[in-house]
């Protein structure tokens, strides 16, 4: 009976404070969001983003280059053993990852397969930003002996053995690929690039409540949920998300040290103090002669890049678009639920995040997932005439 009576007052005292909320929500939306977490807001979008073409890549946004990369993609040609391919553990239906902790080729690698979306909007790829060009990622892992354990003339024999793919190379780079092998691999990893551009993640509730917010329009407002909502007003406002998770695809694209390196599934990983390392000694980033932008602007990041100790342990900030369908998290897939990957987060700010809080910021996360979530759309017909 006692019980009961509380469990009532309880009731009604949150039907008070959730009136309360909703008023201040139905008069100005905005008021309850300070000048600066609106500006935060603010730069979470617009999404999509516009389109640009990557300048280090000359057959970027070229149709039949995406096409060329399509088919490369999913072609298990591309490792000598003929059976791994790029969809081995970018599976367009499970968000272009795999959903395991560590992926794997031939062997275990250490890492976390990332989700491939959105790569336009980075400046460094693979976790420990060891790639300074979408293309150069993409020639990595037909090199590594843990995944395709390929070389340039495994490369060149594909074209070789099927002229249809050497007609299509032909007509998008303008050369023969059996010419020079080594600008033959670099050239494949750029139609790759090509094709992987495409895959951008569409608009979602979150944006349609941003767009809203900003135009102070209350009736489209209205269709957010207030549990994400106040999950929103933590992650740009006392959670501190923001400061690492910033701009329209929630990634500042650096090197962040939030895990316990003693926890690392894996055993040792130093993250970008290799990443860096490695990327200087090698011969295809954006100073060697495979960069297309004759300005070489994009080439000073990787000129300026000073390998200092305080880069250990630390690993690329992810998007968070469709993050929850991405599982499992972070760079060794430590996590396999959303709910236990927050809480590097708060911990970077200083504070610890109740069980409220973490379902707010859980409820605002999943409205982070577009309409394909982790089916990914994938074309079966050529996306363009090649040759
Ligand atoms: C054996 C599994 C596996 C295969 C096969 C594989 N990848 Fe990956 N991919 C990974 C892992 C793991 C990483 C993270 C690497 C790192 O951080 O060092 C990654 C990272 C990437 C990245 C960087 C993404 C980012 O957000 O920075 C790109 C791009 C990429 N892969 C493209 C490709 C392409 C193209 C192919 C085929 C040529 C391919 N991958 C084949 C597992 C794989
Ligand atoms: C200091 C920068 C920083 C802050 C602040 C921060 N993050 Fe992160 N976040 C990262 C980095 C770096 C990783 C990857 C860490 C790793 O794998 O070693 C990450 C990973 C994640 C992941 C896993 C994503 C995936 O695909 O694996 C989620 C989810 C996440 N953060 C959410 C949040 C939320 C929510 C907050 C606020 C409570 C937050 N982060 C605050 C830097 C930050």
């Amino acid at each position: 009976m006692e019980a009961c009576l509380l469990g009532r007052s309880v009731l009604v005292l949150l039907g008070l404070l959730a009136g309360t909320v909703h008023g201040v929500a139905q008069a100005d939306e905005s008021a309850a969001f300070t000048p600066a977490q609106l500006s935060h807001v603010r730069s979470l979008g617009p999404w999509p983003p516009a389109w640009t073409a990557d300048p280090t890549n000359r057959v970027s946004g070229d149709p039949r280059a995406v096409e060329l990369g399509r088919r490369l993609f999913r072609d298990p040609r591309m490792s000598p053993v003929g059976y791994i391919a790029c969809v081995t553990c970018h599976q367009p239906d499970r968000a272009f990852t795999d959903r395991r902790a560590r992926a794997h080729g031939l062997a275990d690698l250490p890492r976390n397969t990332p989700a491939l979306a959105n790569l336009r909007q980075q400046r460094w790829y693979g976790w420990d930003g060891a790639s300074d060009s979408l293309w150069l990622a993409s020639v990595r892992p037909m090199l590594d002996p843990r995944e395709f354990d390929g070389n340039p003339t495994s490369i060149t024999r594909i074209y070789e053995r099927d002229p249809e793919l050497a007609a299509c190379y032909a007509a998008v780079f303008g050369t023969e690929p059996v010419r020079d092998a080594q600008e033959t691999i670099v050239n494949t990893g750029k139609a790759l690039a090509a094709f992987q551009e495409t895959m951008v993640t569409g608009r979602t509730a979150f944006d349609r409540y941003r767009d809203a917010l900003l135009r102070n329009d209350a009736s489209a407002m209205a269709a957010y949920p207030a549990p994400a909502r106040r999950g929103l007003r933590l992650f740009v406002g006392p959670a501190g998300c923001v400061a690492c998770h910033r701009g329209p695809n929630l990634s500042d694209g650096q090197f962040h040290a939030v895990l316990d390196p003693a926890a690392a599934r894996f055993g040792d990983d130093d993250g970008r103090l290799g990443g860096a390392d490695r990327l200087r000694a090698n011969p295809m980033n954006l100073l060697g002669r495979f960069n297309d932008d004759a300005t070489r602007a994009n080439a000073q990041a990787v000129e300026r890049l000073v390998v200092r100790d305080d880069m250990r342990d630390r690993f690329r900030t992810p998007s968070l678009r469709n993050v929850g369908v991405t599982a499992p998290y972070m760079h060794d897939g430590r996590h396999d639920r959303l709910v236990d990957a927050l809480d590097h987060g708060a911990s970077a700010v200083g504070t610890t995040l109740g069980a409220a809080a973490r379902d707010d910021l859980l409820a605002f996360l999943v409205t982070l997932t577009d309409e394909h979530g982790e089916r990914r759309p994938w074309s079966t017909e050529p996306l363009a005439r090649c040759p």
